[in-house]
């Protein structure tokens, strides 16, 4: 029997978002969109984390409304989710700036990648709350050239990225992927292009063909490098101390964000940078393999600065539950990665709204579900936490947030820091 549903662009859940992006993308676009690395230890934990937590719902006195509004970095967001930023991906023709128009509809901050493959002016122009982030990739005068012209697009925060080590190789193997779209590249890449005629008409469509340049790491004179002459000049710079990370922070006039951070020591330092937020992550398992979830570091990460600085996570988010069991944590919102990927993947700027509102509507469900009229009324009583699964990384095992988080405490979560620059 044919499937009825099968010409609906819509999807109902960020599963059927990847399936179809699998459909969808040549071989090579998904696999980079999967990443991960070495055996996939933390890829899997990232999700796996998110499912031995449960919840403790109510059924009768619940509230007819629901107020989802918070803000992370000055910026209001309907609900508590971000655009993560993610580099340059040929998923779609309008890549970023059909990101950033869809979370602008939907009322939520955007953050692009220096490695993304739309401008900054085009997608803080798309949507005028954009974060943009940044490696450390250069001398401190490439770095503040960066700075300066996100700025001058409108960029309302700086996200700094410190979690990367240069892990190389994939149990399940790498994509190969060109060092640019040349004559050459085409007719070796071609073939698995034509088995995805969807995503090749998408770029026919604009007489285009995918870009595998980087425009925000322009010097001022010159041209923009290519994705992997960029990461040859991250390999040759320098590794940033924490004496680097205090003088950048000092050169960006507004909010900041150290993205990365999985330990309550290294949080500790971000405070004492002067940093406005952090984001609990490990880049999506595609760093260091054997890093564990960051929704297992949260708890402690939260009691040990989340009343200085606003600290928010990212990594395995796929559902409005996530959210919410991350709220319940100690976050004060989250960002998204693959998700968005997936639904851009599946159906473009549509696509991408689509899986904004699948989380909306999740988010909305389990509040509701947990008696809350509010997402910031939501605590670490609202989940159902199984003992061990909490990971305090660098705590003193005998020290109070330790002892806090293993005990599952609860504690009002996700509005408590407002400082914003
Ligand atoms: C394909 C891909 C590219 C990424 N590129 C960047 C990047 O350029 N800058 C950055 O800070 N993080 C980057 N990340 C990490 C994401 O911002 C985010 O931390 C991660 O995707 C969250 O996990 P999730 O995909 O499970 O949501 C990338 C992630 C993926 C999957």
């Amino acid at each position: 029997m044919k499937n009825p549903w099968a010409r609906n662009p819509w999807f109902e859940t960020v599963a059927e978002a990847q399936r179809r992006a699998r459909k969808q993308l040549p071989k090579s676009v998904y696999a980079a969109l999967v990443a991960g690395s070495e055996k996939g230890i933390t890829t899997t934990d990232n999700i796996e984390a998110f499912s031995e937590l449960g919840f403790a719902p109510h059924v009768a006195g619940l509230s007819a409304e629901r107020d989802l509004t918070t803000s992370v970095m000055g910026q209001p967001l309907s609900f508590p989710v971000m655009i993560s930023p993610t580099g340059v991906q040929a998923v779609h023709p309008d890549g970023e700036v059909a990101v950033a128009r869809a979370a602008a509809n939907r009322g939520i901050a955007m953050g692009l990648s220096s490695f993304a493959s739309k401008s900054i002016e085009d997608v803080a122009a798309a949507n005028p709350q954009t974060f943009f982030q940044m490696y450390w990739v250069g001398s401190r005068d490439d770095l503040l050239h960066r700075m300066e012209r996100a700025k001058a697009a409108g960029a309302v925060g700086l996200i700094m990225t410190l979690d990367w080590s240069f892990s190389m190789g994939r149990d399940w193997g790498s994509p190969e992927i060109p060092e640019k779209m040349d004559l050459a590249a085409m007719v070796k890449f071609g073939p698995e292009g034509a088995l995805r005629p969807k995503w090749l008409l998408e770029y026919a469509k604009r007489r285009e063909i995918p870009d595998l340049t980087t425009p925000n790491l322009k010097p001022p004179a010159g041209t923009a490098p290519t994705f992997f002459g960029a990461y040859g000049q991250w390999m040759n710079t320098p590794l940033p101390t924490w004496d680097d990370i205090r003088w950048i922070r000092e050169q960006w006039d507004g909010p900041f964000m150290l993205k990365g951070v999985m330990r309550v020591d290294d949080a500790k330092r971000a405070v004492d940078a002067g940093v406005t937020a952090i984001s609990v992550s490990n880049h999506g398992g595609n760093n260091l393999d054997g890093t564990p979830a960051p929704i297992r570091a949260l708890p402690a990460v939260a009691d040990a600065v989340g009343d200085q600085i606003e600290v928010v996570l990212d990594g395995g988010v796929r559902r409005g539950g996530d959210v919410v069991k991350a709220v319940a944590l100690g976050a004060r919102a989250v960002m998204i990665g693959r998700a968005y990927l997936w639904g851009l993947a599946a159906n473009g700027q549509a696509g991408v709204e689509n899986v904004l509102d699948i989380l909306r509507s999740g988010v909305d469900s389990a509040v509701m579900g947990l008696g809350k009229n509010s997402i910031g009324n939501i605590t670490r009583d609202d989940v159902v936490m199984p003992p061990g699964f909490v990971r305090n990384l660098g705590v003193e095992q005998s020290g109070t947030a330790s002892k806090a988080a293993a005990a599952g405490k609860a504690k009002p979560a996700g509005r408590r820091a407002s400082r914003s620059s």
